[in-house]
């Protein structure tokens, strides 16, 4: 491009009328956005051309003109897409890096497209397609990794693993199940992400600077021309508005905050304490000094990127918190977030599917410790309640001291003879020893959404019909 990157201090040729001389090289620096904003280069295209192409419709613009405009932007989107734009800081930004190189492609006629339209309308659109797509993708990635949640719920419906709250062995569940929970997380972040595409889908375009226009341009139609339901209906809140950008990081916070409660639990399982996991050679390294090691990287990086992704989320938050309408220079900032949380979300999905779809299940281990921990103290309880007519908190003290009595023997409850149990409590028979153990535990566990085998396979049913 013929002005390159040079550092003449002539004053800016899209508002030079007003200016003498051109910014310091401190203000071009603090000012500039195309560094980051050039990712927006396909949409800012994209828009100019429904742009301009509803000018011409209009009568705003001559069909010469716009037929110039549109071939002249559609040189530039190759030339950028080969490598071989040069994109100049001293032209601040996306929106005035094509502009200007339109210009020096078509001549006085790029000096048309900018009729009735701002840059803060243009950035809005531009900005509010890339996070459409974005959200687009999301839905989908989100979608591979409940799918890869469903194969494994599937594959485990009946492997038993100890259940836990406060991490402490609770009561016997599935595995499967386990996998099901994650599915409604995330399930629950794609229902997000399908409202925030809702939410965004309407065309800035039109609303100028803040005020509108007085020329007399058809919102509907660039509105229809780039996929949008219809246009916004207030120019001020148009150009003020991120809430687009808000409520795509506030979804890849919460999304990043399941990914990272998934994450911790890869890490604690793959330990050789847990041991319920054994993670593929594809999603761990090793140690360069210990021979024996194998860690579990891919986790704890998804575990750190919730940091970035949730300060992104304030960071914005807090930009927006102190801005009068409408549009203030201060909304620059909004890209750098949303594109590195964008990066770090689809990243993290990623990685995780691949980790459920890799990771080799250690039944043996989980079964080992489902039964350990007294875990089916709550099962014994029940029982005393349905089979002996016991009052439940009765039932409980009474299970408490079968525990008491098993821990001093260091046995399982199932392993406590009839004799030791009925010396707790005289009602009890040997029926009491069917509801002892784990299978027998969450085979009981009918209840809609609960444990069994069944109802978790019902689930994944319902699920199926829905991903
Ligand atoms: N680079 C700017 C941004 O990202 C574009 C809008 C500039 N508008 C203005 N009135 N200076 O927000």
């Amino acid at each position: 491009m013929a002005d390159g990157n040079s550092e003449t201090k002539s004053s800016n040729q899209m508002w030079g009328g007003r200016f003498a001389s051109g910014p310091d090289a401190i203000m071009e620096e603090i000012n500039a956005s195309i560094g980051f904003d050039k990712k927006l280069y396909a949409q800012d295209i994209r828009g100019s051309i429904a742009h301009a192409t509803m000018l011409a419709h209009q009568g705003i613009i001559s069909t010469e003109d716009k037929d110039k405009i549109v071939h002249g932007l559609n040189t530039i989107l190759s030339e950028i897409e080969s490598g071989a734009f040069e994109f100049s800081r001293r032209l601040e930004d996306i929106h005035m890096n094509i502009e200007a190189r339109l210009a020096t492609l078509i001549g006085p006629a790029a000096g048309r497209l900018h009729t009735a339209r701002s840059r803060n309308d243009q950035v809005a659109l531009d900005f509010r397609l890339w996070v459409k797509e974005e959200l687009q993708r999301t839905e989908k990635a989100l979608t591979a990794l409940i799918a890869a949640f469903l194969d494994r719920a599937e594959e485990h419906a009946d492997t038993v693993m100890p259940g836990f709250t406060h991490l402490q062995t609770a009561q016997p569940v599935t595995f499967g199940h386990h996998c099901m929970a994650y599915v409604e997380m995330f399930g629950r972040d794609r229902s997000r992400v399908r409202h925030a595409i809702e939410h965004m889908d309407e065309s800035p375009i039109g609303a100028a600077a803040l005020a509108g226009t007085g020329f007399p341009i058809d919102r509907h139609m660039t509105a229809k021309a780039l996929g949008f339901a219809g246009p916004t209906r207030n120019s001020i809140d148009t150009v003020s508005d991120r809430d687009f950008a808000l409520e795509f990081l506030s979804m890849a916070s919460i999304t990043a905050t399941h990914l990272s409660r998934l994450a911790e639990e890869i890490v604690i399982w793959s330990t050789p304490q847990f041991g319920f996991i054994r993670l593929s050679d594809a999603f761990s390294t090793g140690s360069s000094i210990m021979p024996q090691k194998k860690n579990p990287d891919a986790a704890e990086l998804v575990r750190a990127k919730t940091g970035r992704i949730n300060g992104s989320l304030v960071a914005l938050l807090t930009v927006m918190k102190g801005l009068p309408l409408a549009y203030s220079k201060d909304m620059q900032e909004d890209k750098e977030q949303v594109f590195d949380a964008a990066e770090s979300l689809e990243l993290a999905i990623a990685a995780m599917t691949g980790m459920v779809r890799d990771v080799t299940i250690r039944t043996d281990r989980m079964k080992a410790a489902a039964g350990s921990g007294y875990s089916t103290a709550t099962d014994l309880a029940d029982w005393l309640v349905r089979e002996a007519g016991l009052p439940f908190r009765d039932a409980h003290h009474v299970t408490g001291r079968a525990v008491a009595l098993a821990e001093q023997k260091a046995c399982d409850l199932a392993d406590l003879s009839l004799a030791d149990l009925q010396s707790i409590h005289a009602d009890i028979t040997d029926k009491v020893f069917d509801v002892l153990t784990v299978e027998a535990s969450v085979a009981s566990r009918t209840s809609f959404g609960g444990t069994a085998p069944n109802e978790v396979r019902k689930q994944i049913a319902w699920w199926r019909a829905r991903n």
